[in-house]
């Protein structure tokens, strides 16, 4: 059985050891003959890798293991690249938030100007790793997770249109399993879904057992009450006080189409005054993650490294990244996997943009992903959709063209920010916060 090997681009990522333990877990399901770890930063990814060095030791010693910041040695002779690269890393999240609610708006990781500021970064930096992949291994797959993916897919869509690359998000996979506690099922493979939107704006349309049966009226009767809230937590990354307050909400937001079942995301274009009043300007989410997950997870590979252990370790395997597995077995074995995926519309909803990034069920084998037709969506949706999708195109245009004319028509067409003069403001501090980052806008 053909071993594979794969480069983890943003080695240093919170979520690295979490995903290699998960890829050690399913070793059986995807045979591996190396990992390599890639980062612009050398000290950050120094101490996972160090510790994910002990981890593969204890686990599975055959695997050849290395981290580098070279490009040539990290892409050479792959066949997969898991992406999750956070271009401006937490301190540029915490502007990207920050900012924003400086003026009364939403100050968020991938919606509103946080989302669009983190975009114009995003862009040229997984952009660089698709260049790097086709020159040193033309053949490999490019499996991306990178934020923010709405804004990033459209650019390699437009961009670099041949590249193999794989636009995925874990929200509605995380959503799936509290529906999964919600109906009393054993896994999230058991239910069949149909969804349409674009990535972090969408709504499920049927969800059913392998048998046909319609399991939306139980799922629908606790929404209505309870959004997906469930007395279980679901391990690993959703589990913080924010999360939980997110899945409650869900409840106001389901309320504006019943017919449906919305990706959480969507509170904060419902309800853009509400979560920015919410909030604290002062400590946000990515104080929440740096002083949580980030101070965990580098203290506990730091420590694994200093004692050539795992024994007593708290790294969790992310249970729920084995849709990274599904992924890349779907590619590599053409399993005709149904997988949720972030894909160039070409008619799969029938009334909207035939070139936007959707994301829709796919049918995934070794030639990629061929999108499931959703059919025609309601107004309400349409409307919504074609104002959000004109956002992302229009980052991408004002990357391309260096266009402060088309970032700021970006802004102001996000259902996030309430008028021109707003939107302005807020252009010219994050201009001036991201010089390192942006290409120079006129
Ligand atoms: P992190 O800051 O801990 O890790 C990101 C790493 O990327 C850092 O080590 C950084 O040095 C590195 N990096 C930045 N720019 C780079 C470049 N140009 N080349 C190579 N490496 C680079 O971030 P995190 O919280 O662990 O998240 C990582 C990414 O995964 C983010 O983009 C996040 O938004 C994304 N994410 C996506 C999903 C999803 O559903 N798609 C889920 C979770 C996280
Ligand atoms: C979900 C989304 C990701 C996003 C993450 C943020 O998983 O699908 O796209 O990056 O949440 O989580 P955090 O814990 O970093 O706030
Ligand atoms: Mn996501």
């Amino acid at each position: 059985m053909k071993k594979f090997s794969i480069t983890i681009a943003g080695g240093g990522s919170t979520f690295t050891p979490g995903i290699i333990l998960m890829l050690l877990e399913n070793i059986d399901k995807f045979p591996i003959k190396q990992i390599k770890l890639y980062d612009n930063d050398k000290a950050r990814q120094q101490q996972i890798a160090d510790a994910c060095q002990v981890i593969i030791k204890e686990k599975a010693p055959e695997i050849d293991f290395l981290a580098t910041v070279t490009p040539d040695i990290a892409f050479s002779d792959i066949d997969f690249v898991m992406a999750h690269i956070r271009v401006g890393k937490y301190a540029m999240r915490e502007k990207d938030e920050k900012i924003p609610l400086k003026y009364g708006v939403v100050g968020q990781e991938t919606c509103g100007p946080g989302g669009i500021a983190y975009g114009m970064r995003s862009i040229g930096g997984v952009l660089e790793l698709v260049d790097y992949m086709e020159k040193y291994s033309p053949d490999a797959w490019m499996l991306n997770y990178s934020n923010p993916a709405a804004i990033v897919a459209e650019a390699t869509r437009k961009l670099r249109p041949d590249a193999k690359i794989l636009n995925i998000c874990d929200m509605p996979i995380a959503i799936e399993n509290l529906m999964t506690q919600i109906l009393g099922l054993q896994s999230r493979k058991e239910m069949v879904i149909s969804y349409y939107g674009l990535n972090h704006f969408g709504w499920w349309t049927a969800v059913r057992d392998r048998q046909g049966h319609d399991l939306l009226p139980k799922l629908k009767a606790h929404v209505k009450d309870h959004g997906y809230a469930v007395n279980f937590s679901e391990a690993g990354q959703h589990i913080d006080e924010s999360w939980q307050a997110t899945f409650k909400k869900v409840k106001d937001v389901y309320a504006l189409d019943p017919d449906t079942l919305p990706n959480t995301y969507l509170k904060y274009y419902f309800y853009p005054q509400d979560e920015a009043q919410k909030a604290d300007p002062n400590y946000t989410r990515a104080n929440e993650v740096m002083d949580g997950r980030e101070k965990h997870v580098f203290t506990e590979c730091n420590r694994i490294a200093q004692c050539d252990s795992t024994q007593n370790s708290t790294l969790e395997i992310d249970e729920h990244a084995s849709y990274i597995v599904d992924l890349a077995r779907a590619i590599a074995y053409n399993t005709q996997e149904r997988m949720l995926l972030i894909v160039e519309n070409k008619g799969a909803i029938h009334n909207f943009d035939s070139s936007a990034m959707v994301e829709v069920p796919c049918i995934v084998g070794s030639e990629g992903p061929e999108p499931i037709t959703q059919g025609a969506i309601p107004q309400f949706q349409k409307g919504l959709m074609e104002q959000q999708v004109s956002v992302e195109k229009l980052v991408v245009e004002a990357w391309e063209e260096g266009s402060y004319q088309k970032l700021w028509q970006a802004l102001i067409l996000s259902r996030t920010v309430p008028n021109a003069r707003i939107a302005k403001q807020i252009l010219d501090d994050l201009i001036e916060a991201n010089q390192a980052y942006w290409p120079a806008l006129s």
